[in-house]
């Protein structure tokens, strides 16, 4: 791989209860087990961006307490650079609360130092700057502050969105989004269309394309994903599906497809084979618990691709 990647976002300290069944509103759960782990999407998907083969920079904010250093370290031993990760003085690290019942997981995040940024002014006197601009691929994720993923967004040469948790996002943004990636919550969220079947999920990826996106890829968890592109006088629609597998977590599996995704467009591949290998990783992703353990090897990915169906034009009777 020559290619490289700059992750700007989030880092958590995950503290992961599993329980039999989600609670509802107002009920109590027992959790069966309880653990820490490294987490926060920015650094989920720069350590899945670097075990799927890329050269990897990370840039973000943390506070001044042993989480953080623990959380340098599991990037480091994935081979992410983290010169552009800063202490924040007097502030704490991020925190991820995360309930993970029968593959599935509620998340609530706490976000510490990943809301404390200086202002694009200052960014773009910084180390931060050179960072981004000398890489292929910037990715940014909503878990840090959105006027910063505008100032990422402005300096990078190509620009990824992870747009998680949902927000309402600006035209200008969308138009830098290349690809923006959603899952169906978010895509509800940022299109204002409903995103309950496939068709419906194409025709919102389709409306944000007209709005500005060069492309968006909605994914659909086990159902796999879409992905919408602008050509010169259309919007062409495919579907990729999903190899199947069973899922013990799906924590962060999301951000292995992310960053999986990030290091294939990074090397040069075509958006379309890049959906394609980041579906591949987010399979592996599953089938163990955790965020960076749970993450697959370049020549893992490289090995499943070929179990990855292949792409179809999106029908709008599915
Ligand atoms: O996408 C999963 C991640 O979301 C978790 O690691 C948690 O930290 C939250 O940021």
């Amino acid at each position: 791989m020559t290619g490289s990647v700059a992750v700007i976002g989030s880092v958590n300290q995950d503290v992961v209860c599993e329980v039999p069944r989600l609670p509802g509103p107002g009920e109590t759960v027992l959790a069966t087990g309880a653990r820490t782990n490294a987490g926060g999407k920015g650094a989920n998907q720069a350590v899945a961006a670097a075990k799927a083969g890329g050269r990897v920079e990370f840039v973000g904010r943390v506070g001044g307490d042993s989480a953080a250093v623990d959380l340098r370290d599991s990037m480091a031993a994935a081979g992410v650079k983290t010169t552009g990760l800063r202490e924040v003085t007097g502030a704490r690290t991020g925190r991820a609360y995360v309930t993970v019942a029968s593959g599935e997981n509620q998340i609530v995040v706490d976000p510490g130092a990943n809301f404390a940024w200086e202002s694009g002014a200052e960014l773009s006197a910084m180390a931060e700057a050179e960072l981004l601009a000398a890489a292929d691929i910037v990715v940014a994720q909503l878990e840090i502050p959105v006027a910063v993923v505008d100032w990422a967004a402005g300096v990078a040469r190509r620009f990824v969105l992870n747009a998680a948790p949902a927000a309402e996002l600006g035209d200008e943004l969308l138009r830098r989004c290349d690809p923006l990636v959603v899952n169906e919550y978010e895509l509800a969220t940022i299109s204002g269309a409903p995103t309950g079947t496939r068709a419906q999920a194409g025709q919102a990826a389709r409306s944000l394309c007209l709005r500005g996106a060069p492309s968006v890829v909605v994914t659909l968890g086990a159902d796999g994903s879409i992905l919408a592109r602008r050509t010169a006088d259309a919007v062409e629609l495919t579907y990729q599906p999903a190899p199947q597998v069973v899922s013990v977590d799906s924590t962060g599996a999301g951000d292995a497809y992310v960053g999986a995704l990030c290091t294939a467009l990074a090397d040069g591949v075509e958006l379309g084979e890049a959906v394609a290998f980041a579906t591949a990783a987010a399979s592996l992703s599953v089938r163990s618990p955790g965020t960076h353990d749970s993450y697959p090897t370049r020549e893992q990915v490289v090995a499943a691709r070929t179990a990855v169906p292949r792409a179809r034009r999106l029908d709008f009777d599915e």
